[in-house]
């Protein structure tokens, strides 16, 4: 019997997701993939089948369990470490969760909207009037900067430091960097975040570090490692993601001139725009792997105890069963039908995961977003890009999809 196909698949150019998952769903939606080790999890790719995996409680997201499906050497490594909410099932997942979870709702995060657009304007005048010739890398003065600069706020990172931790960060994980380098930078930001807790054990402000020492460290609940593993999760957990989600947008909007200018007429379509944007790309697509407890049945198949699956979130946003002409991109999608929209349900997309683990801080990302494509184009509609789509400078093709400058002028 041949083995099965290596996984990850990679995009076959530029932006459009591997073809092995259009395949797969039409002929084999749960098949099994090969990985870098040797290993052979199932691989689901239809929208049922992973909203099943990610909401089955025989199945566990423990790293440490063998067979959980490892992405790579360093993965396997760093599975050893003691693991954040992430990595944690119920109920302790929730215990930990909800410690973070009362910063980031709708509400929560409706308060924090006023500061996120004043710093995207802030971000904005600077790269205007600031004499920046043109063209300018809109990865360093914009994208990156903003989520930074709003996740360190929450934290409670003091405003001079900003730029020294957005840099550190972007070492870490801009993938340009050597091994050493992005792994001292990785030491640099967890020092940087245990003298906080320190700091704030001492003298507690009215940011996320200085509740979870008061309201964890202090009577018991977790211990002060806990705490640092923790506000570093924050700290780098959504930041590619946004990153490269800023810049798809862009790119999105400038391939697609009728839906810009429909923008452009109409900012209040920036919500329905960034549901289609985070359904269309899938900026963290390798975080849905589970392995199992015990011996299950998912569409026909018999998964046994100690199998990995990997849920494909980016194949799922794709199902044509649940999104009409999924390879379309349709701002007017999420739109209601009364509004001439298509009324399909936002929700449904997977840009965020499913189930328990669905991104906690997805009201955040989404407001964020929301606020750049309501500002950007309003601000300068003129933007273009500086080079040909054909020399945009993607992640690696078996990576997740991002962009890692973007040279734009206006
Ligand atoms: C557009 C931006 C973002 C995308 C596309 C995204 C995507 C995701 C996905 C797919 C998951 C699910 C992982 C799973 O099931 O295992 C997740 C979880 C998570 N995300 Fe995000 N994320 C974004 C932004 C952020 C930001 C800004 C933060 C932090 C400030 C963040 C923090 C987290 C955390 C802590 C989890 C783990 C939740 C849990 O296990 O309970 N994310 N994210």
């Amino acid at each position: 019997m041949s083995s099965p196909p290596s996984f990850p698949f990679a995009r076959p150019q530029a932006w459009d997701p591997p073809a092995e998952y259009a395949k797969l769903r039409a002929t084999n939606p749960v098949s099994r993939v090969q990985l870098w080790d040797g290993s052979q999890p199932w691989l689901v790719v239809k929208h049922k089948d992973v909203v099943s995996v990610l909401t089955d409680a025989r199945l566990s997201k423990e790293r440490t369990r063998p067979g959980f499906p490892e992405m790579s050497a360093g993965g396997k490594e760093a599975a050893k470490n003691k693991p954040t909410f992430v990595d944690i099932d119920p109920p302790r997942h929730m215990q930990q969760r909800s410690m973070v979870e009362p910063l980031f709702t709708y509400d929560a995060v409706a308060r924090l909207r006023p500061h996120i657009q004043k710093t995207a304007d802030m971000l904005l005048d600077a790269m205007v009037q600031g004499g920046c010739e043109q063209p300018v890398d809109l990865v360093e003065k914009f994208a990156l900067p903003l989520p930074s600069y709003i996740i360190y706020g929450i934290l409670g990172v003091p405003f001079e430091d900003l730029e020294f931790l957005t840099q550190q960060n972007a070492i870490r994980s801009n993938g340009s960097a050597t091994a050493t380098e992005a792994s001292n930078a990785n030491k640099t930001l967890l020092d940087y975040i245990g003298k906080l807790v320190d700091q704030r054990a001492q003298k507690p402000e009215d940011d996320l570090i200085s509740k979870l020492v008061t309201e964890q460290v202090k009577p018991g609940h977790i211990e002060r490692s806990d705490a640092v593993q923790i506000a570093f999760l924050m700290l780098v957990a959504g930041n590619a993601t946004m990153v490269n989600m800023i810049n798809l947008g862009v790119v999105a909007l400038l391939r697609n001139p009728s839906q810009l200018e429909m923008l452009k007429a109409d900012p209040s379509l920036s919500p329905a725009f960034v549901s289609e944007l985070c359904r269309y790309h899938t900026g963290s697509a390798m975080a849905t792997r589970r392995v199992a407890k015990v011996d299950i049945e998912l569409a026909g198949h018999t998964i046994k105890a100690g199998e990995g699956i990997i849920a494909a979130t980016q194949s799922a946003s794709r199902d044509e069963d649940v999104f009409p002409d999924p390879d379309t991109f349709d701002i007017l999608r999420f739109v209601n039908k009364e509004k001439g929209g298509r009324g399909e349900d936002w929700y449904k997309a997977m840009g965020y995961g499913w189930g328990e683990h669905r991104c906690v801080a997805e009201p955040l990302a989404r407001a964020e977003l929301e606020i750049v494509f309501a500002t950007l184009f309003q601000r300068l509609p003129a933007l273009k890009l500086a080079i040909p789509f054909e020399e945009i400078k993607w992640t690696p093709p078996d990576k997740d999809v991002g962009i890692t400058e973007l040279p734009v002028m206006w």
